[in-house]
């Protein structure tokens, strides 16, 4: 990019699934560089990363508290930065741009994207009980782990080992011969709400005609991961009888492809 003079204005790495993304490795790229860092930590409020908070590791931070993430306001989330000139014009944006002036100037385009005041009372009640929602979904990972990790193909999201992932979602991939789609249908039949992993951004129509750089010699590993992997439900509200009940389905579907798998490798 730096080649063909078109240097990105920002890179946004996003943490998925409650886990960090190597901040120090892109934090450093990006400083040689001189590109700042967004760092995406919607899904990882709560997650630590070589001892520090996630979403602290960028020039900006952005947190969701979209109604199904980790803590919740309904709807909304949060900007942090220790760049006080860069907080405040992002409040100046999002409050649409209004200019200090009775007759409501603006000489810039705006948004209506404040949080409410009752909002943000709701939002910092429930970070009082944030330590506790990330153990009740690490609790889910290793009750999902225990009853289904050992079955041949299934390998669970393995953790960063200098970080502690908040588990926003479980996920898992599959190398036992269903596909994610099968699996998510046969859970929807039991009244189950699980999901594919997220699509891989420069697969959507919609970023068709944007650049793309996959990961060197391997292909792309995120479309790898998109075709083999699932997250489950992962709600710090589900009750040890409501995960037994996905784990009953799971382990029986597992165990059926798994029979299928061994007929077919001894015909
Ligand atoms: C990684 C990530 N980024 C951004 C968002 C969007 O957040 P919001 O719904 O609060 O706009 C979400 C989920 O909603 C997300 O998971």
């Amino acid at each position: 990019a730096k080649r063909n003079g078109k240097l990105p204005k920002a890179v946004i790495a996003v943490n998925l699934y409650g886990q960090s993304a190597k901040m120090d490795e892109i934090v450093s790229l990006c400083d040689a560089y001189g590109v700042p860092v967004i760092e995406d930590a919607a899904e990882s409020l709560g997650t630590v990363y070589k001892g520090k908070q996630s979403g602290t590791f960028g020039r900006f931070g952005i947190f969701s508290f979209n109604g199904n993430k980790i803590i919740t306001t309904s709807g909304g989330g949060m900007l942090v930065s220790d760049d006080e000139a860069g907080i405040e014009k992002a409040r100046f944006l999002a409050s649409q741009a209004r200019e200090p002036a009775v007759h409501y100037q603006h000489s810039e385009i705006g948004h209506n994207y404040r949080l409410s005041n009752i909002l943000a009372g709701v939002g910092i009640a429930q970070l009082e009980v944030l330590d506790e929602r990330v153990e009740k979904r690490r609790a889910i990972f290793t009750r999902y782990k225990n009853a289904l990790g050992h079955i041949d193909g299934v390998r669970f999201m393995p953790e960063y080992a200098a970080g502690v992932s908040n588990r926003w979602l479980t996920t898992l991939t599959l190398d036992n011969g269903l596909n994610p789609y099968d699996t998510v249908q046969r859970l929807a039949e039991e009244n189950i709400e699980a999901r594919p992993l997220w699509k891989p951004l420069h697969t959507q129509p919609l970023f068709a005609p944007s650049l793309f750089y996959s990961h060197e010699g391997n292909g792309s590993i995120c479309e790898d991961l998109f075709k083999r992997g699932i997250c489950l439900p992962s709600g710090s509200n589900l009750t040890e009888e409501e995960q037994d009940r996905v784990i009953d389905v799971l382990a029986h579907l597992f165990q059926t492809a798994e029979v299928k798998k061994w007929t077919a490798s001894i015909r």
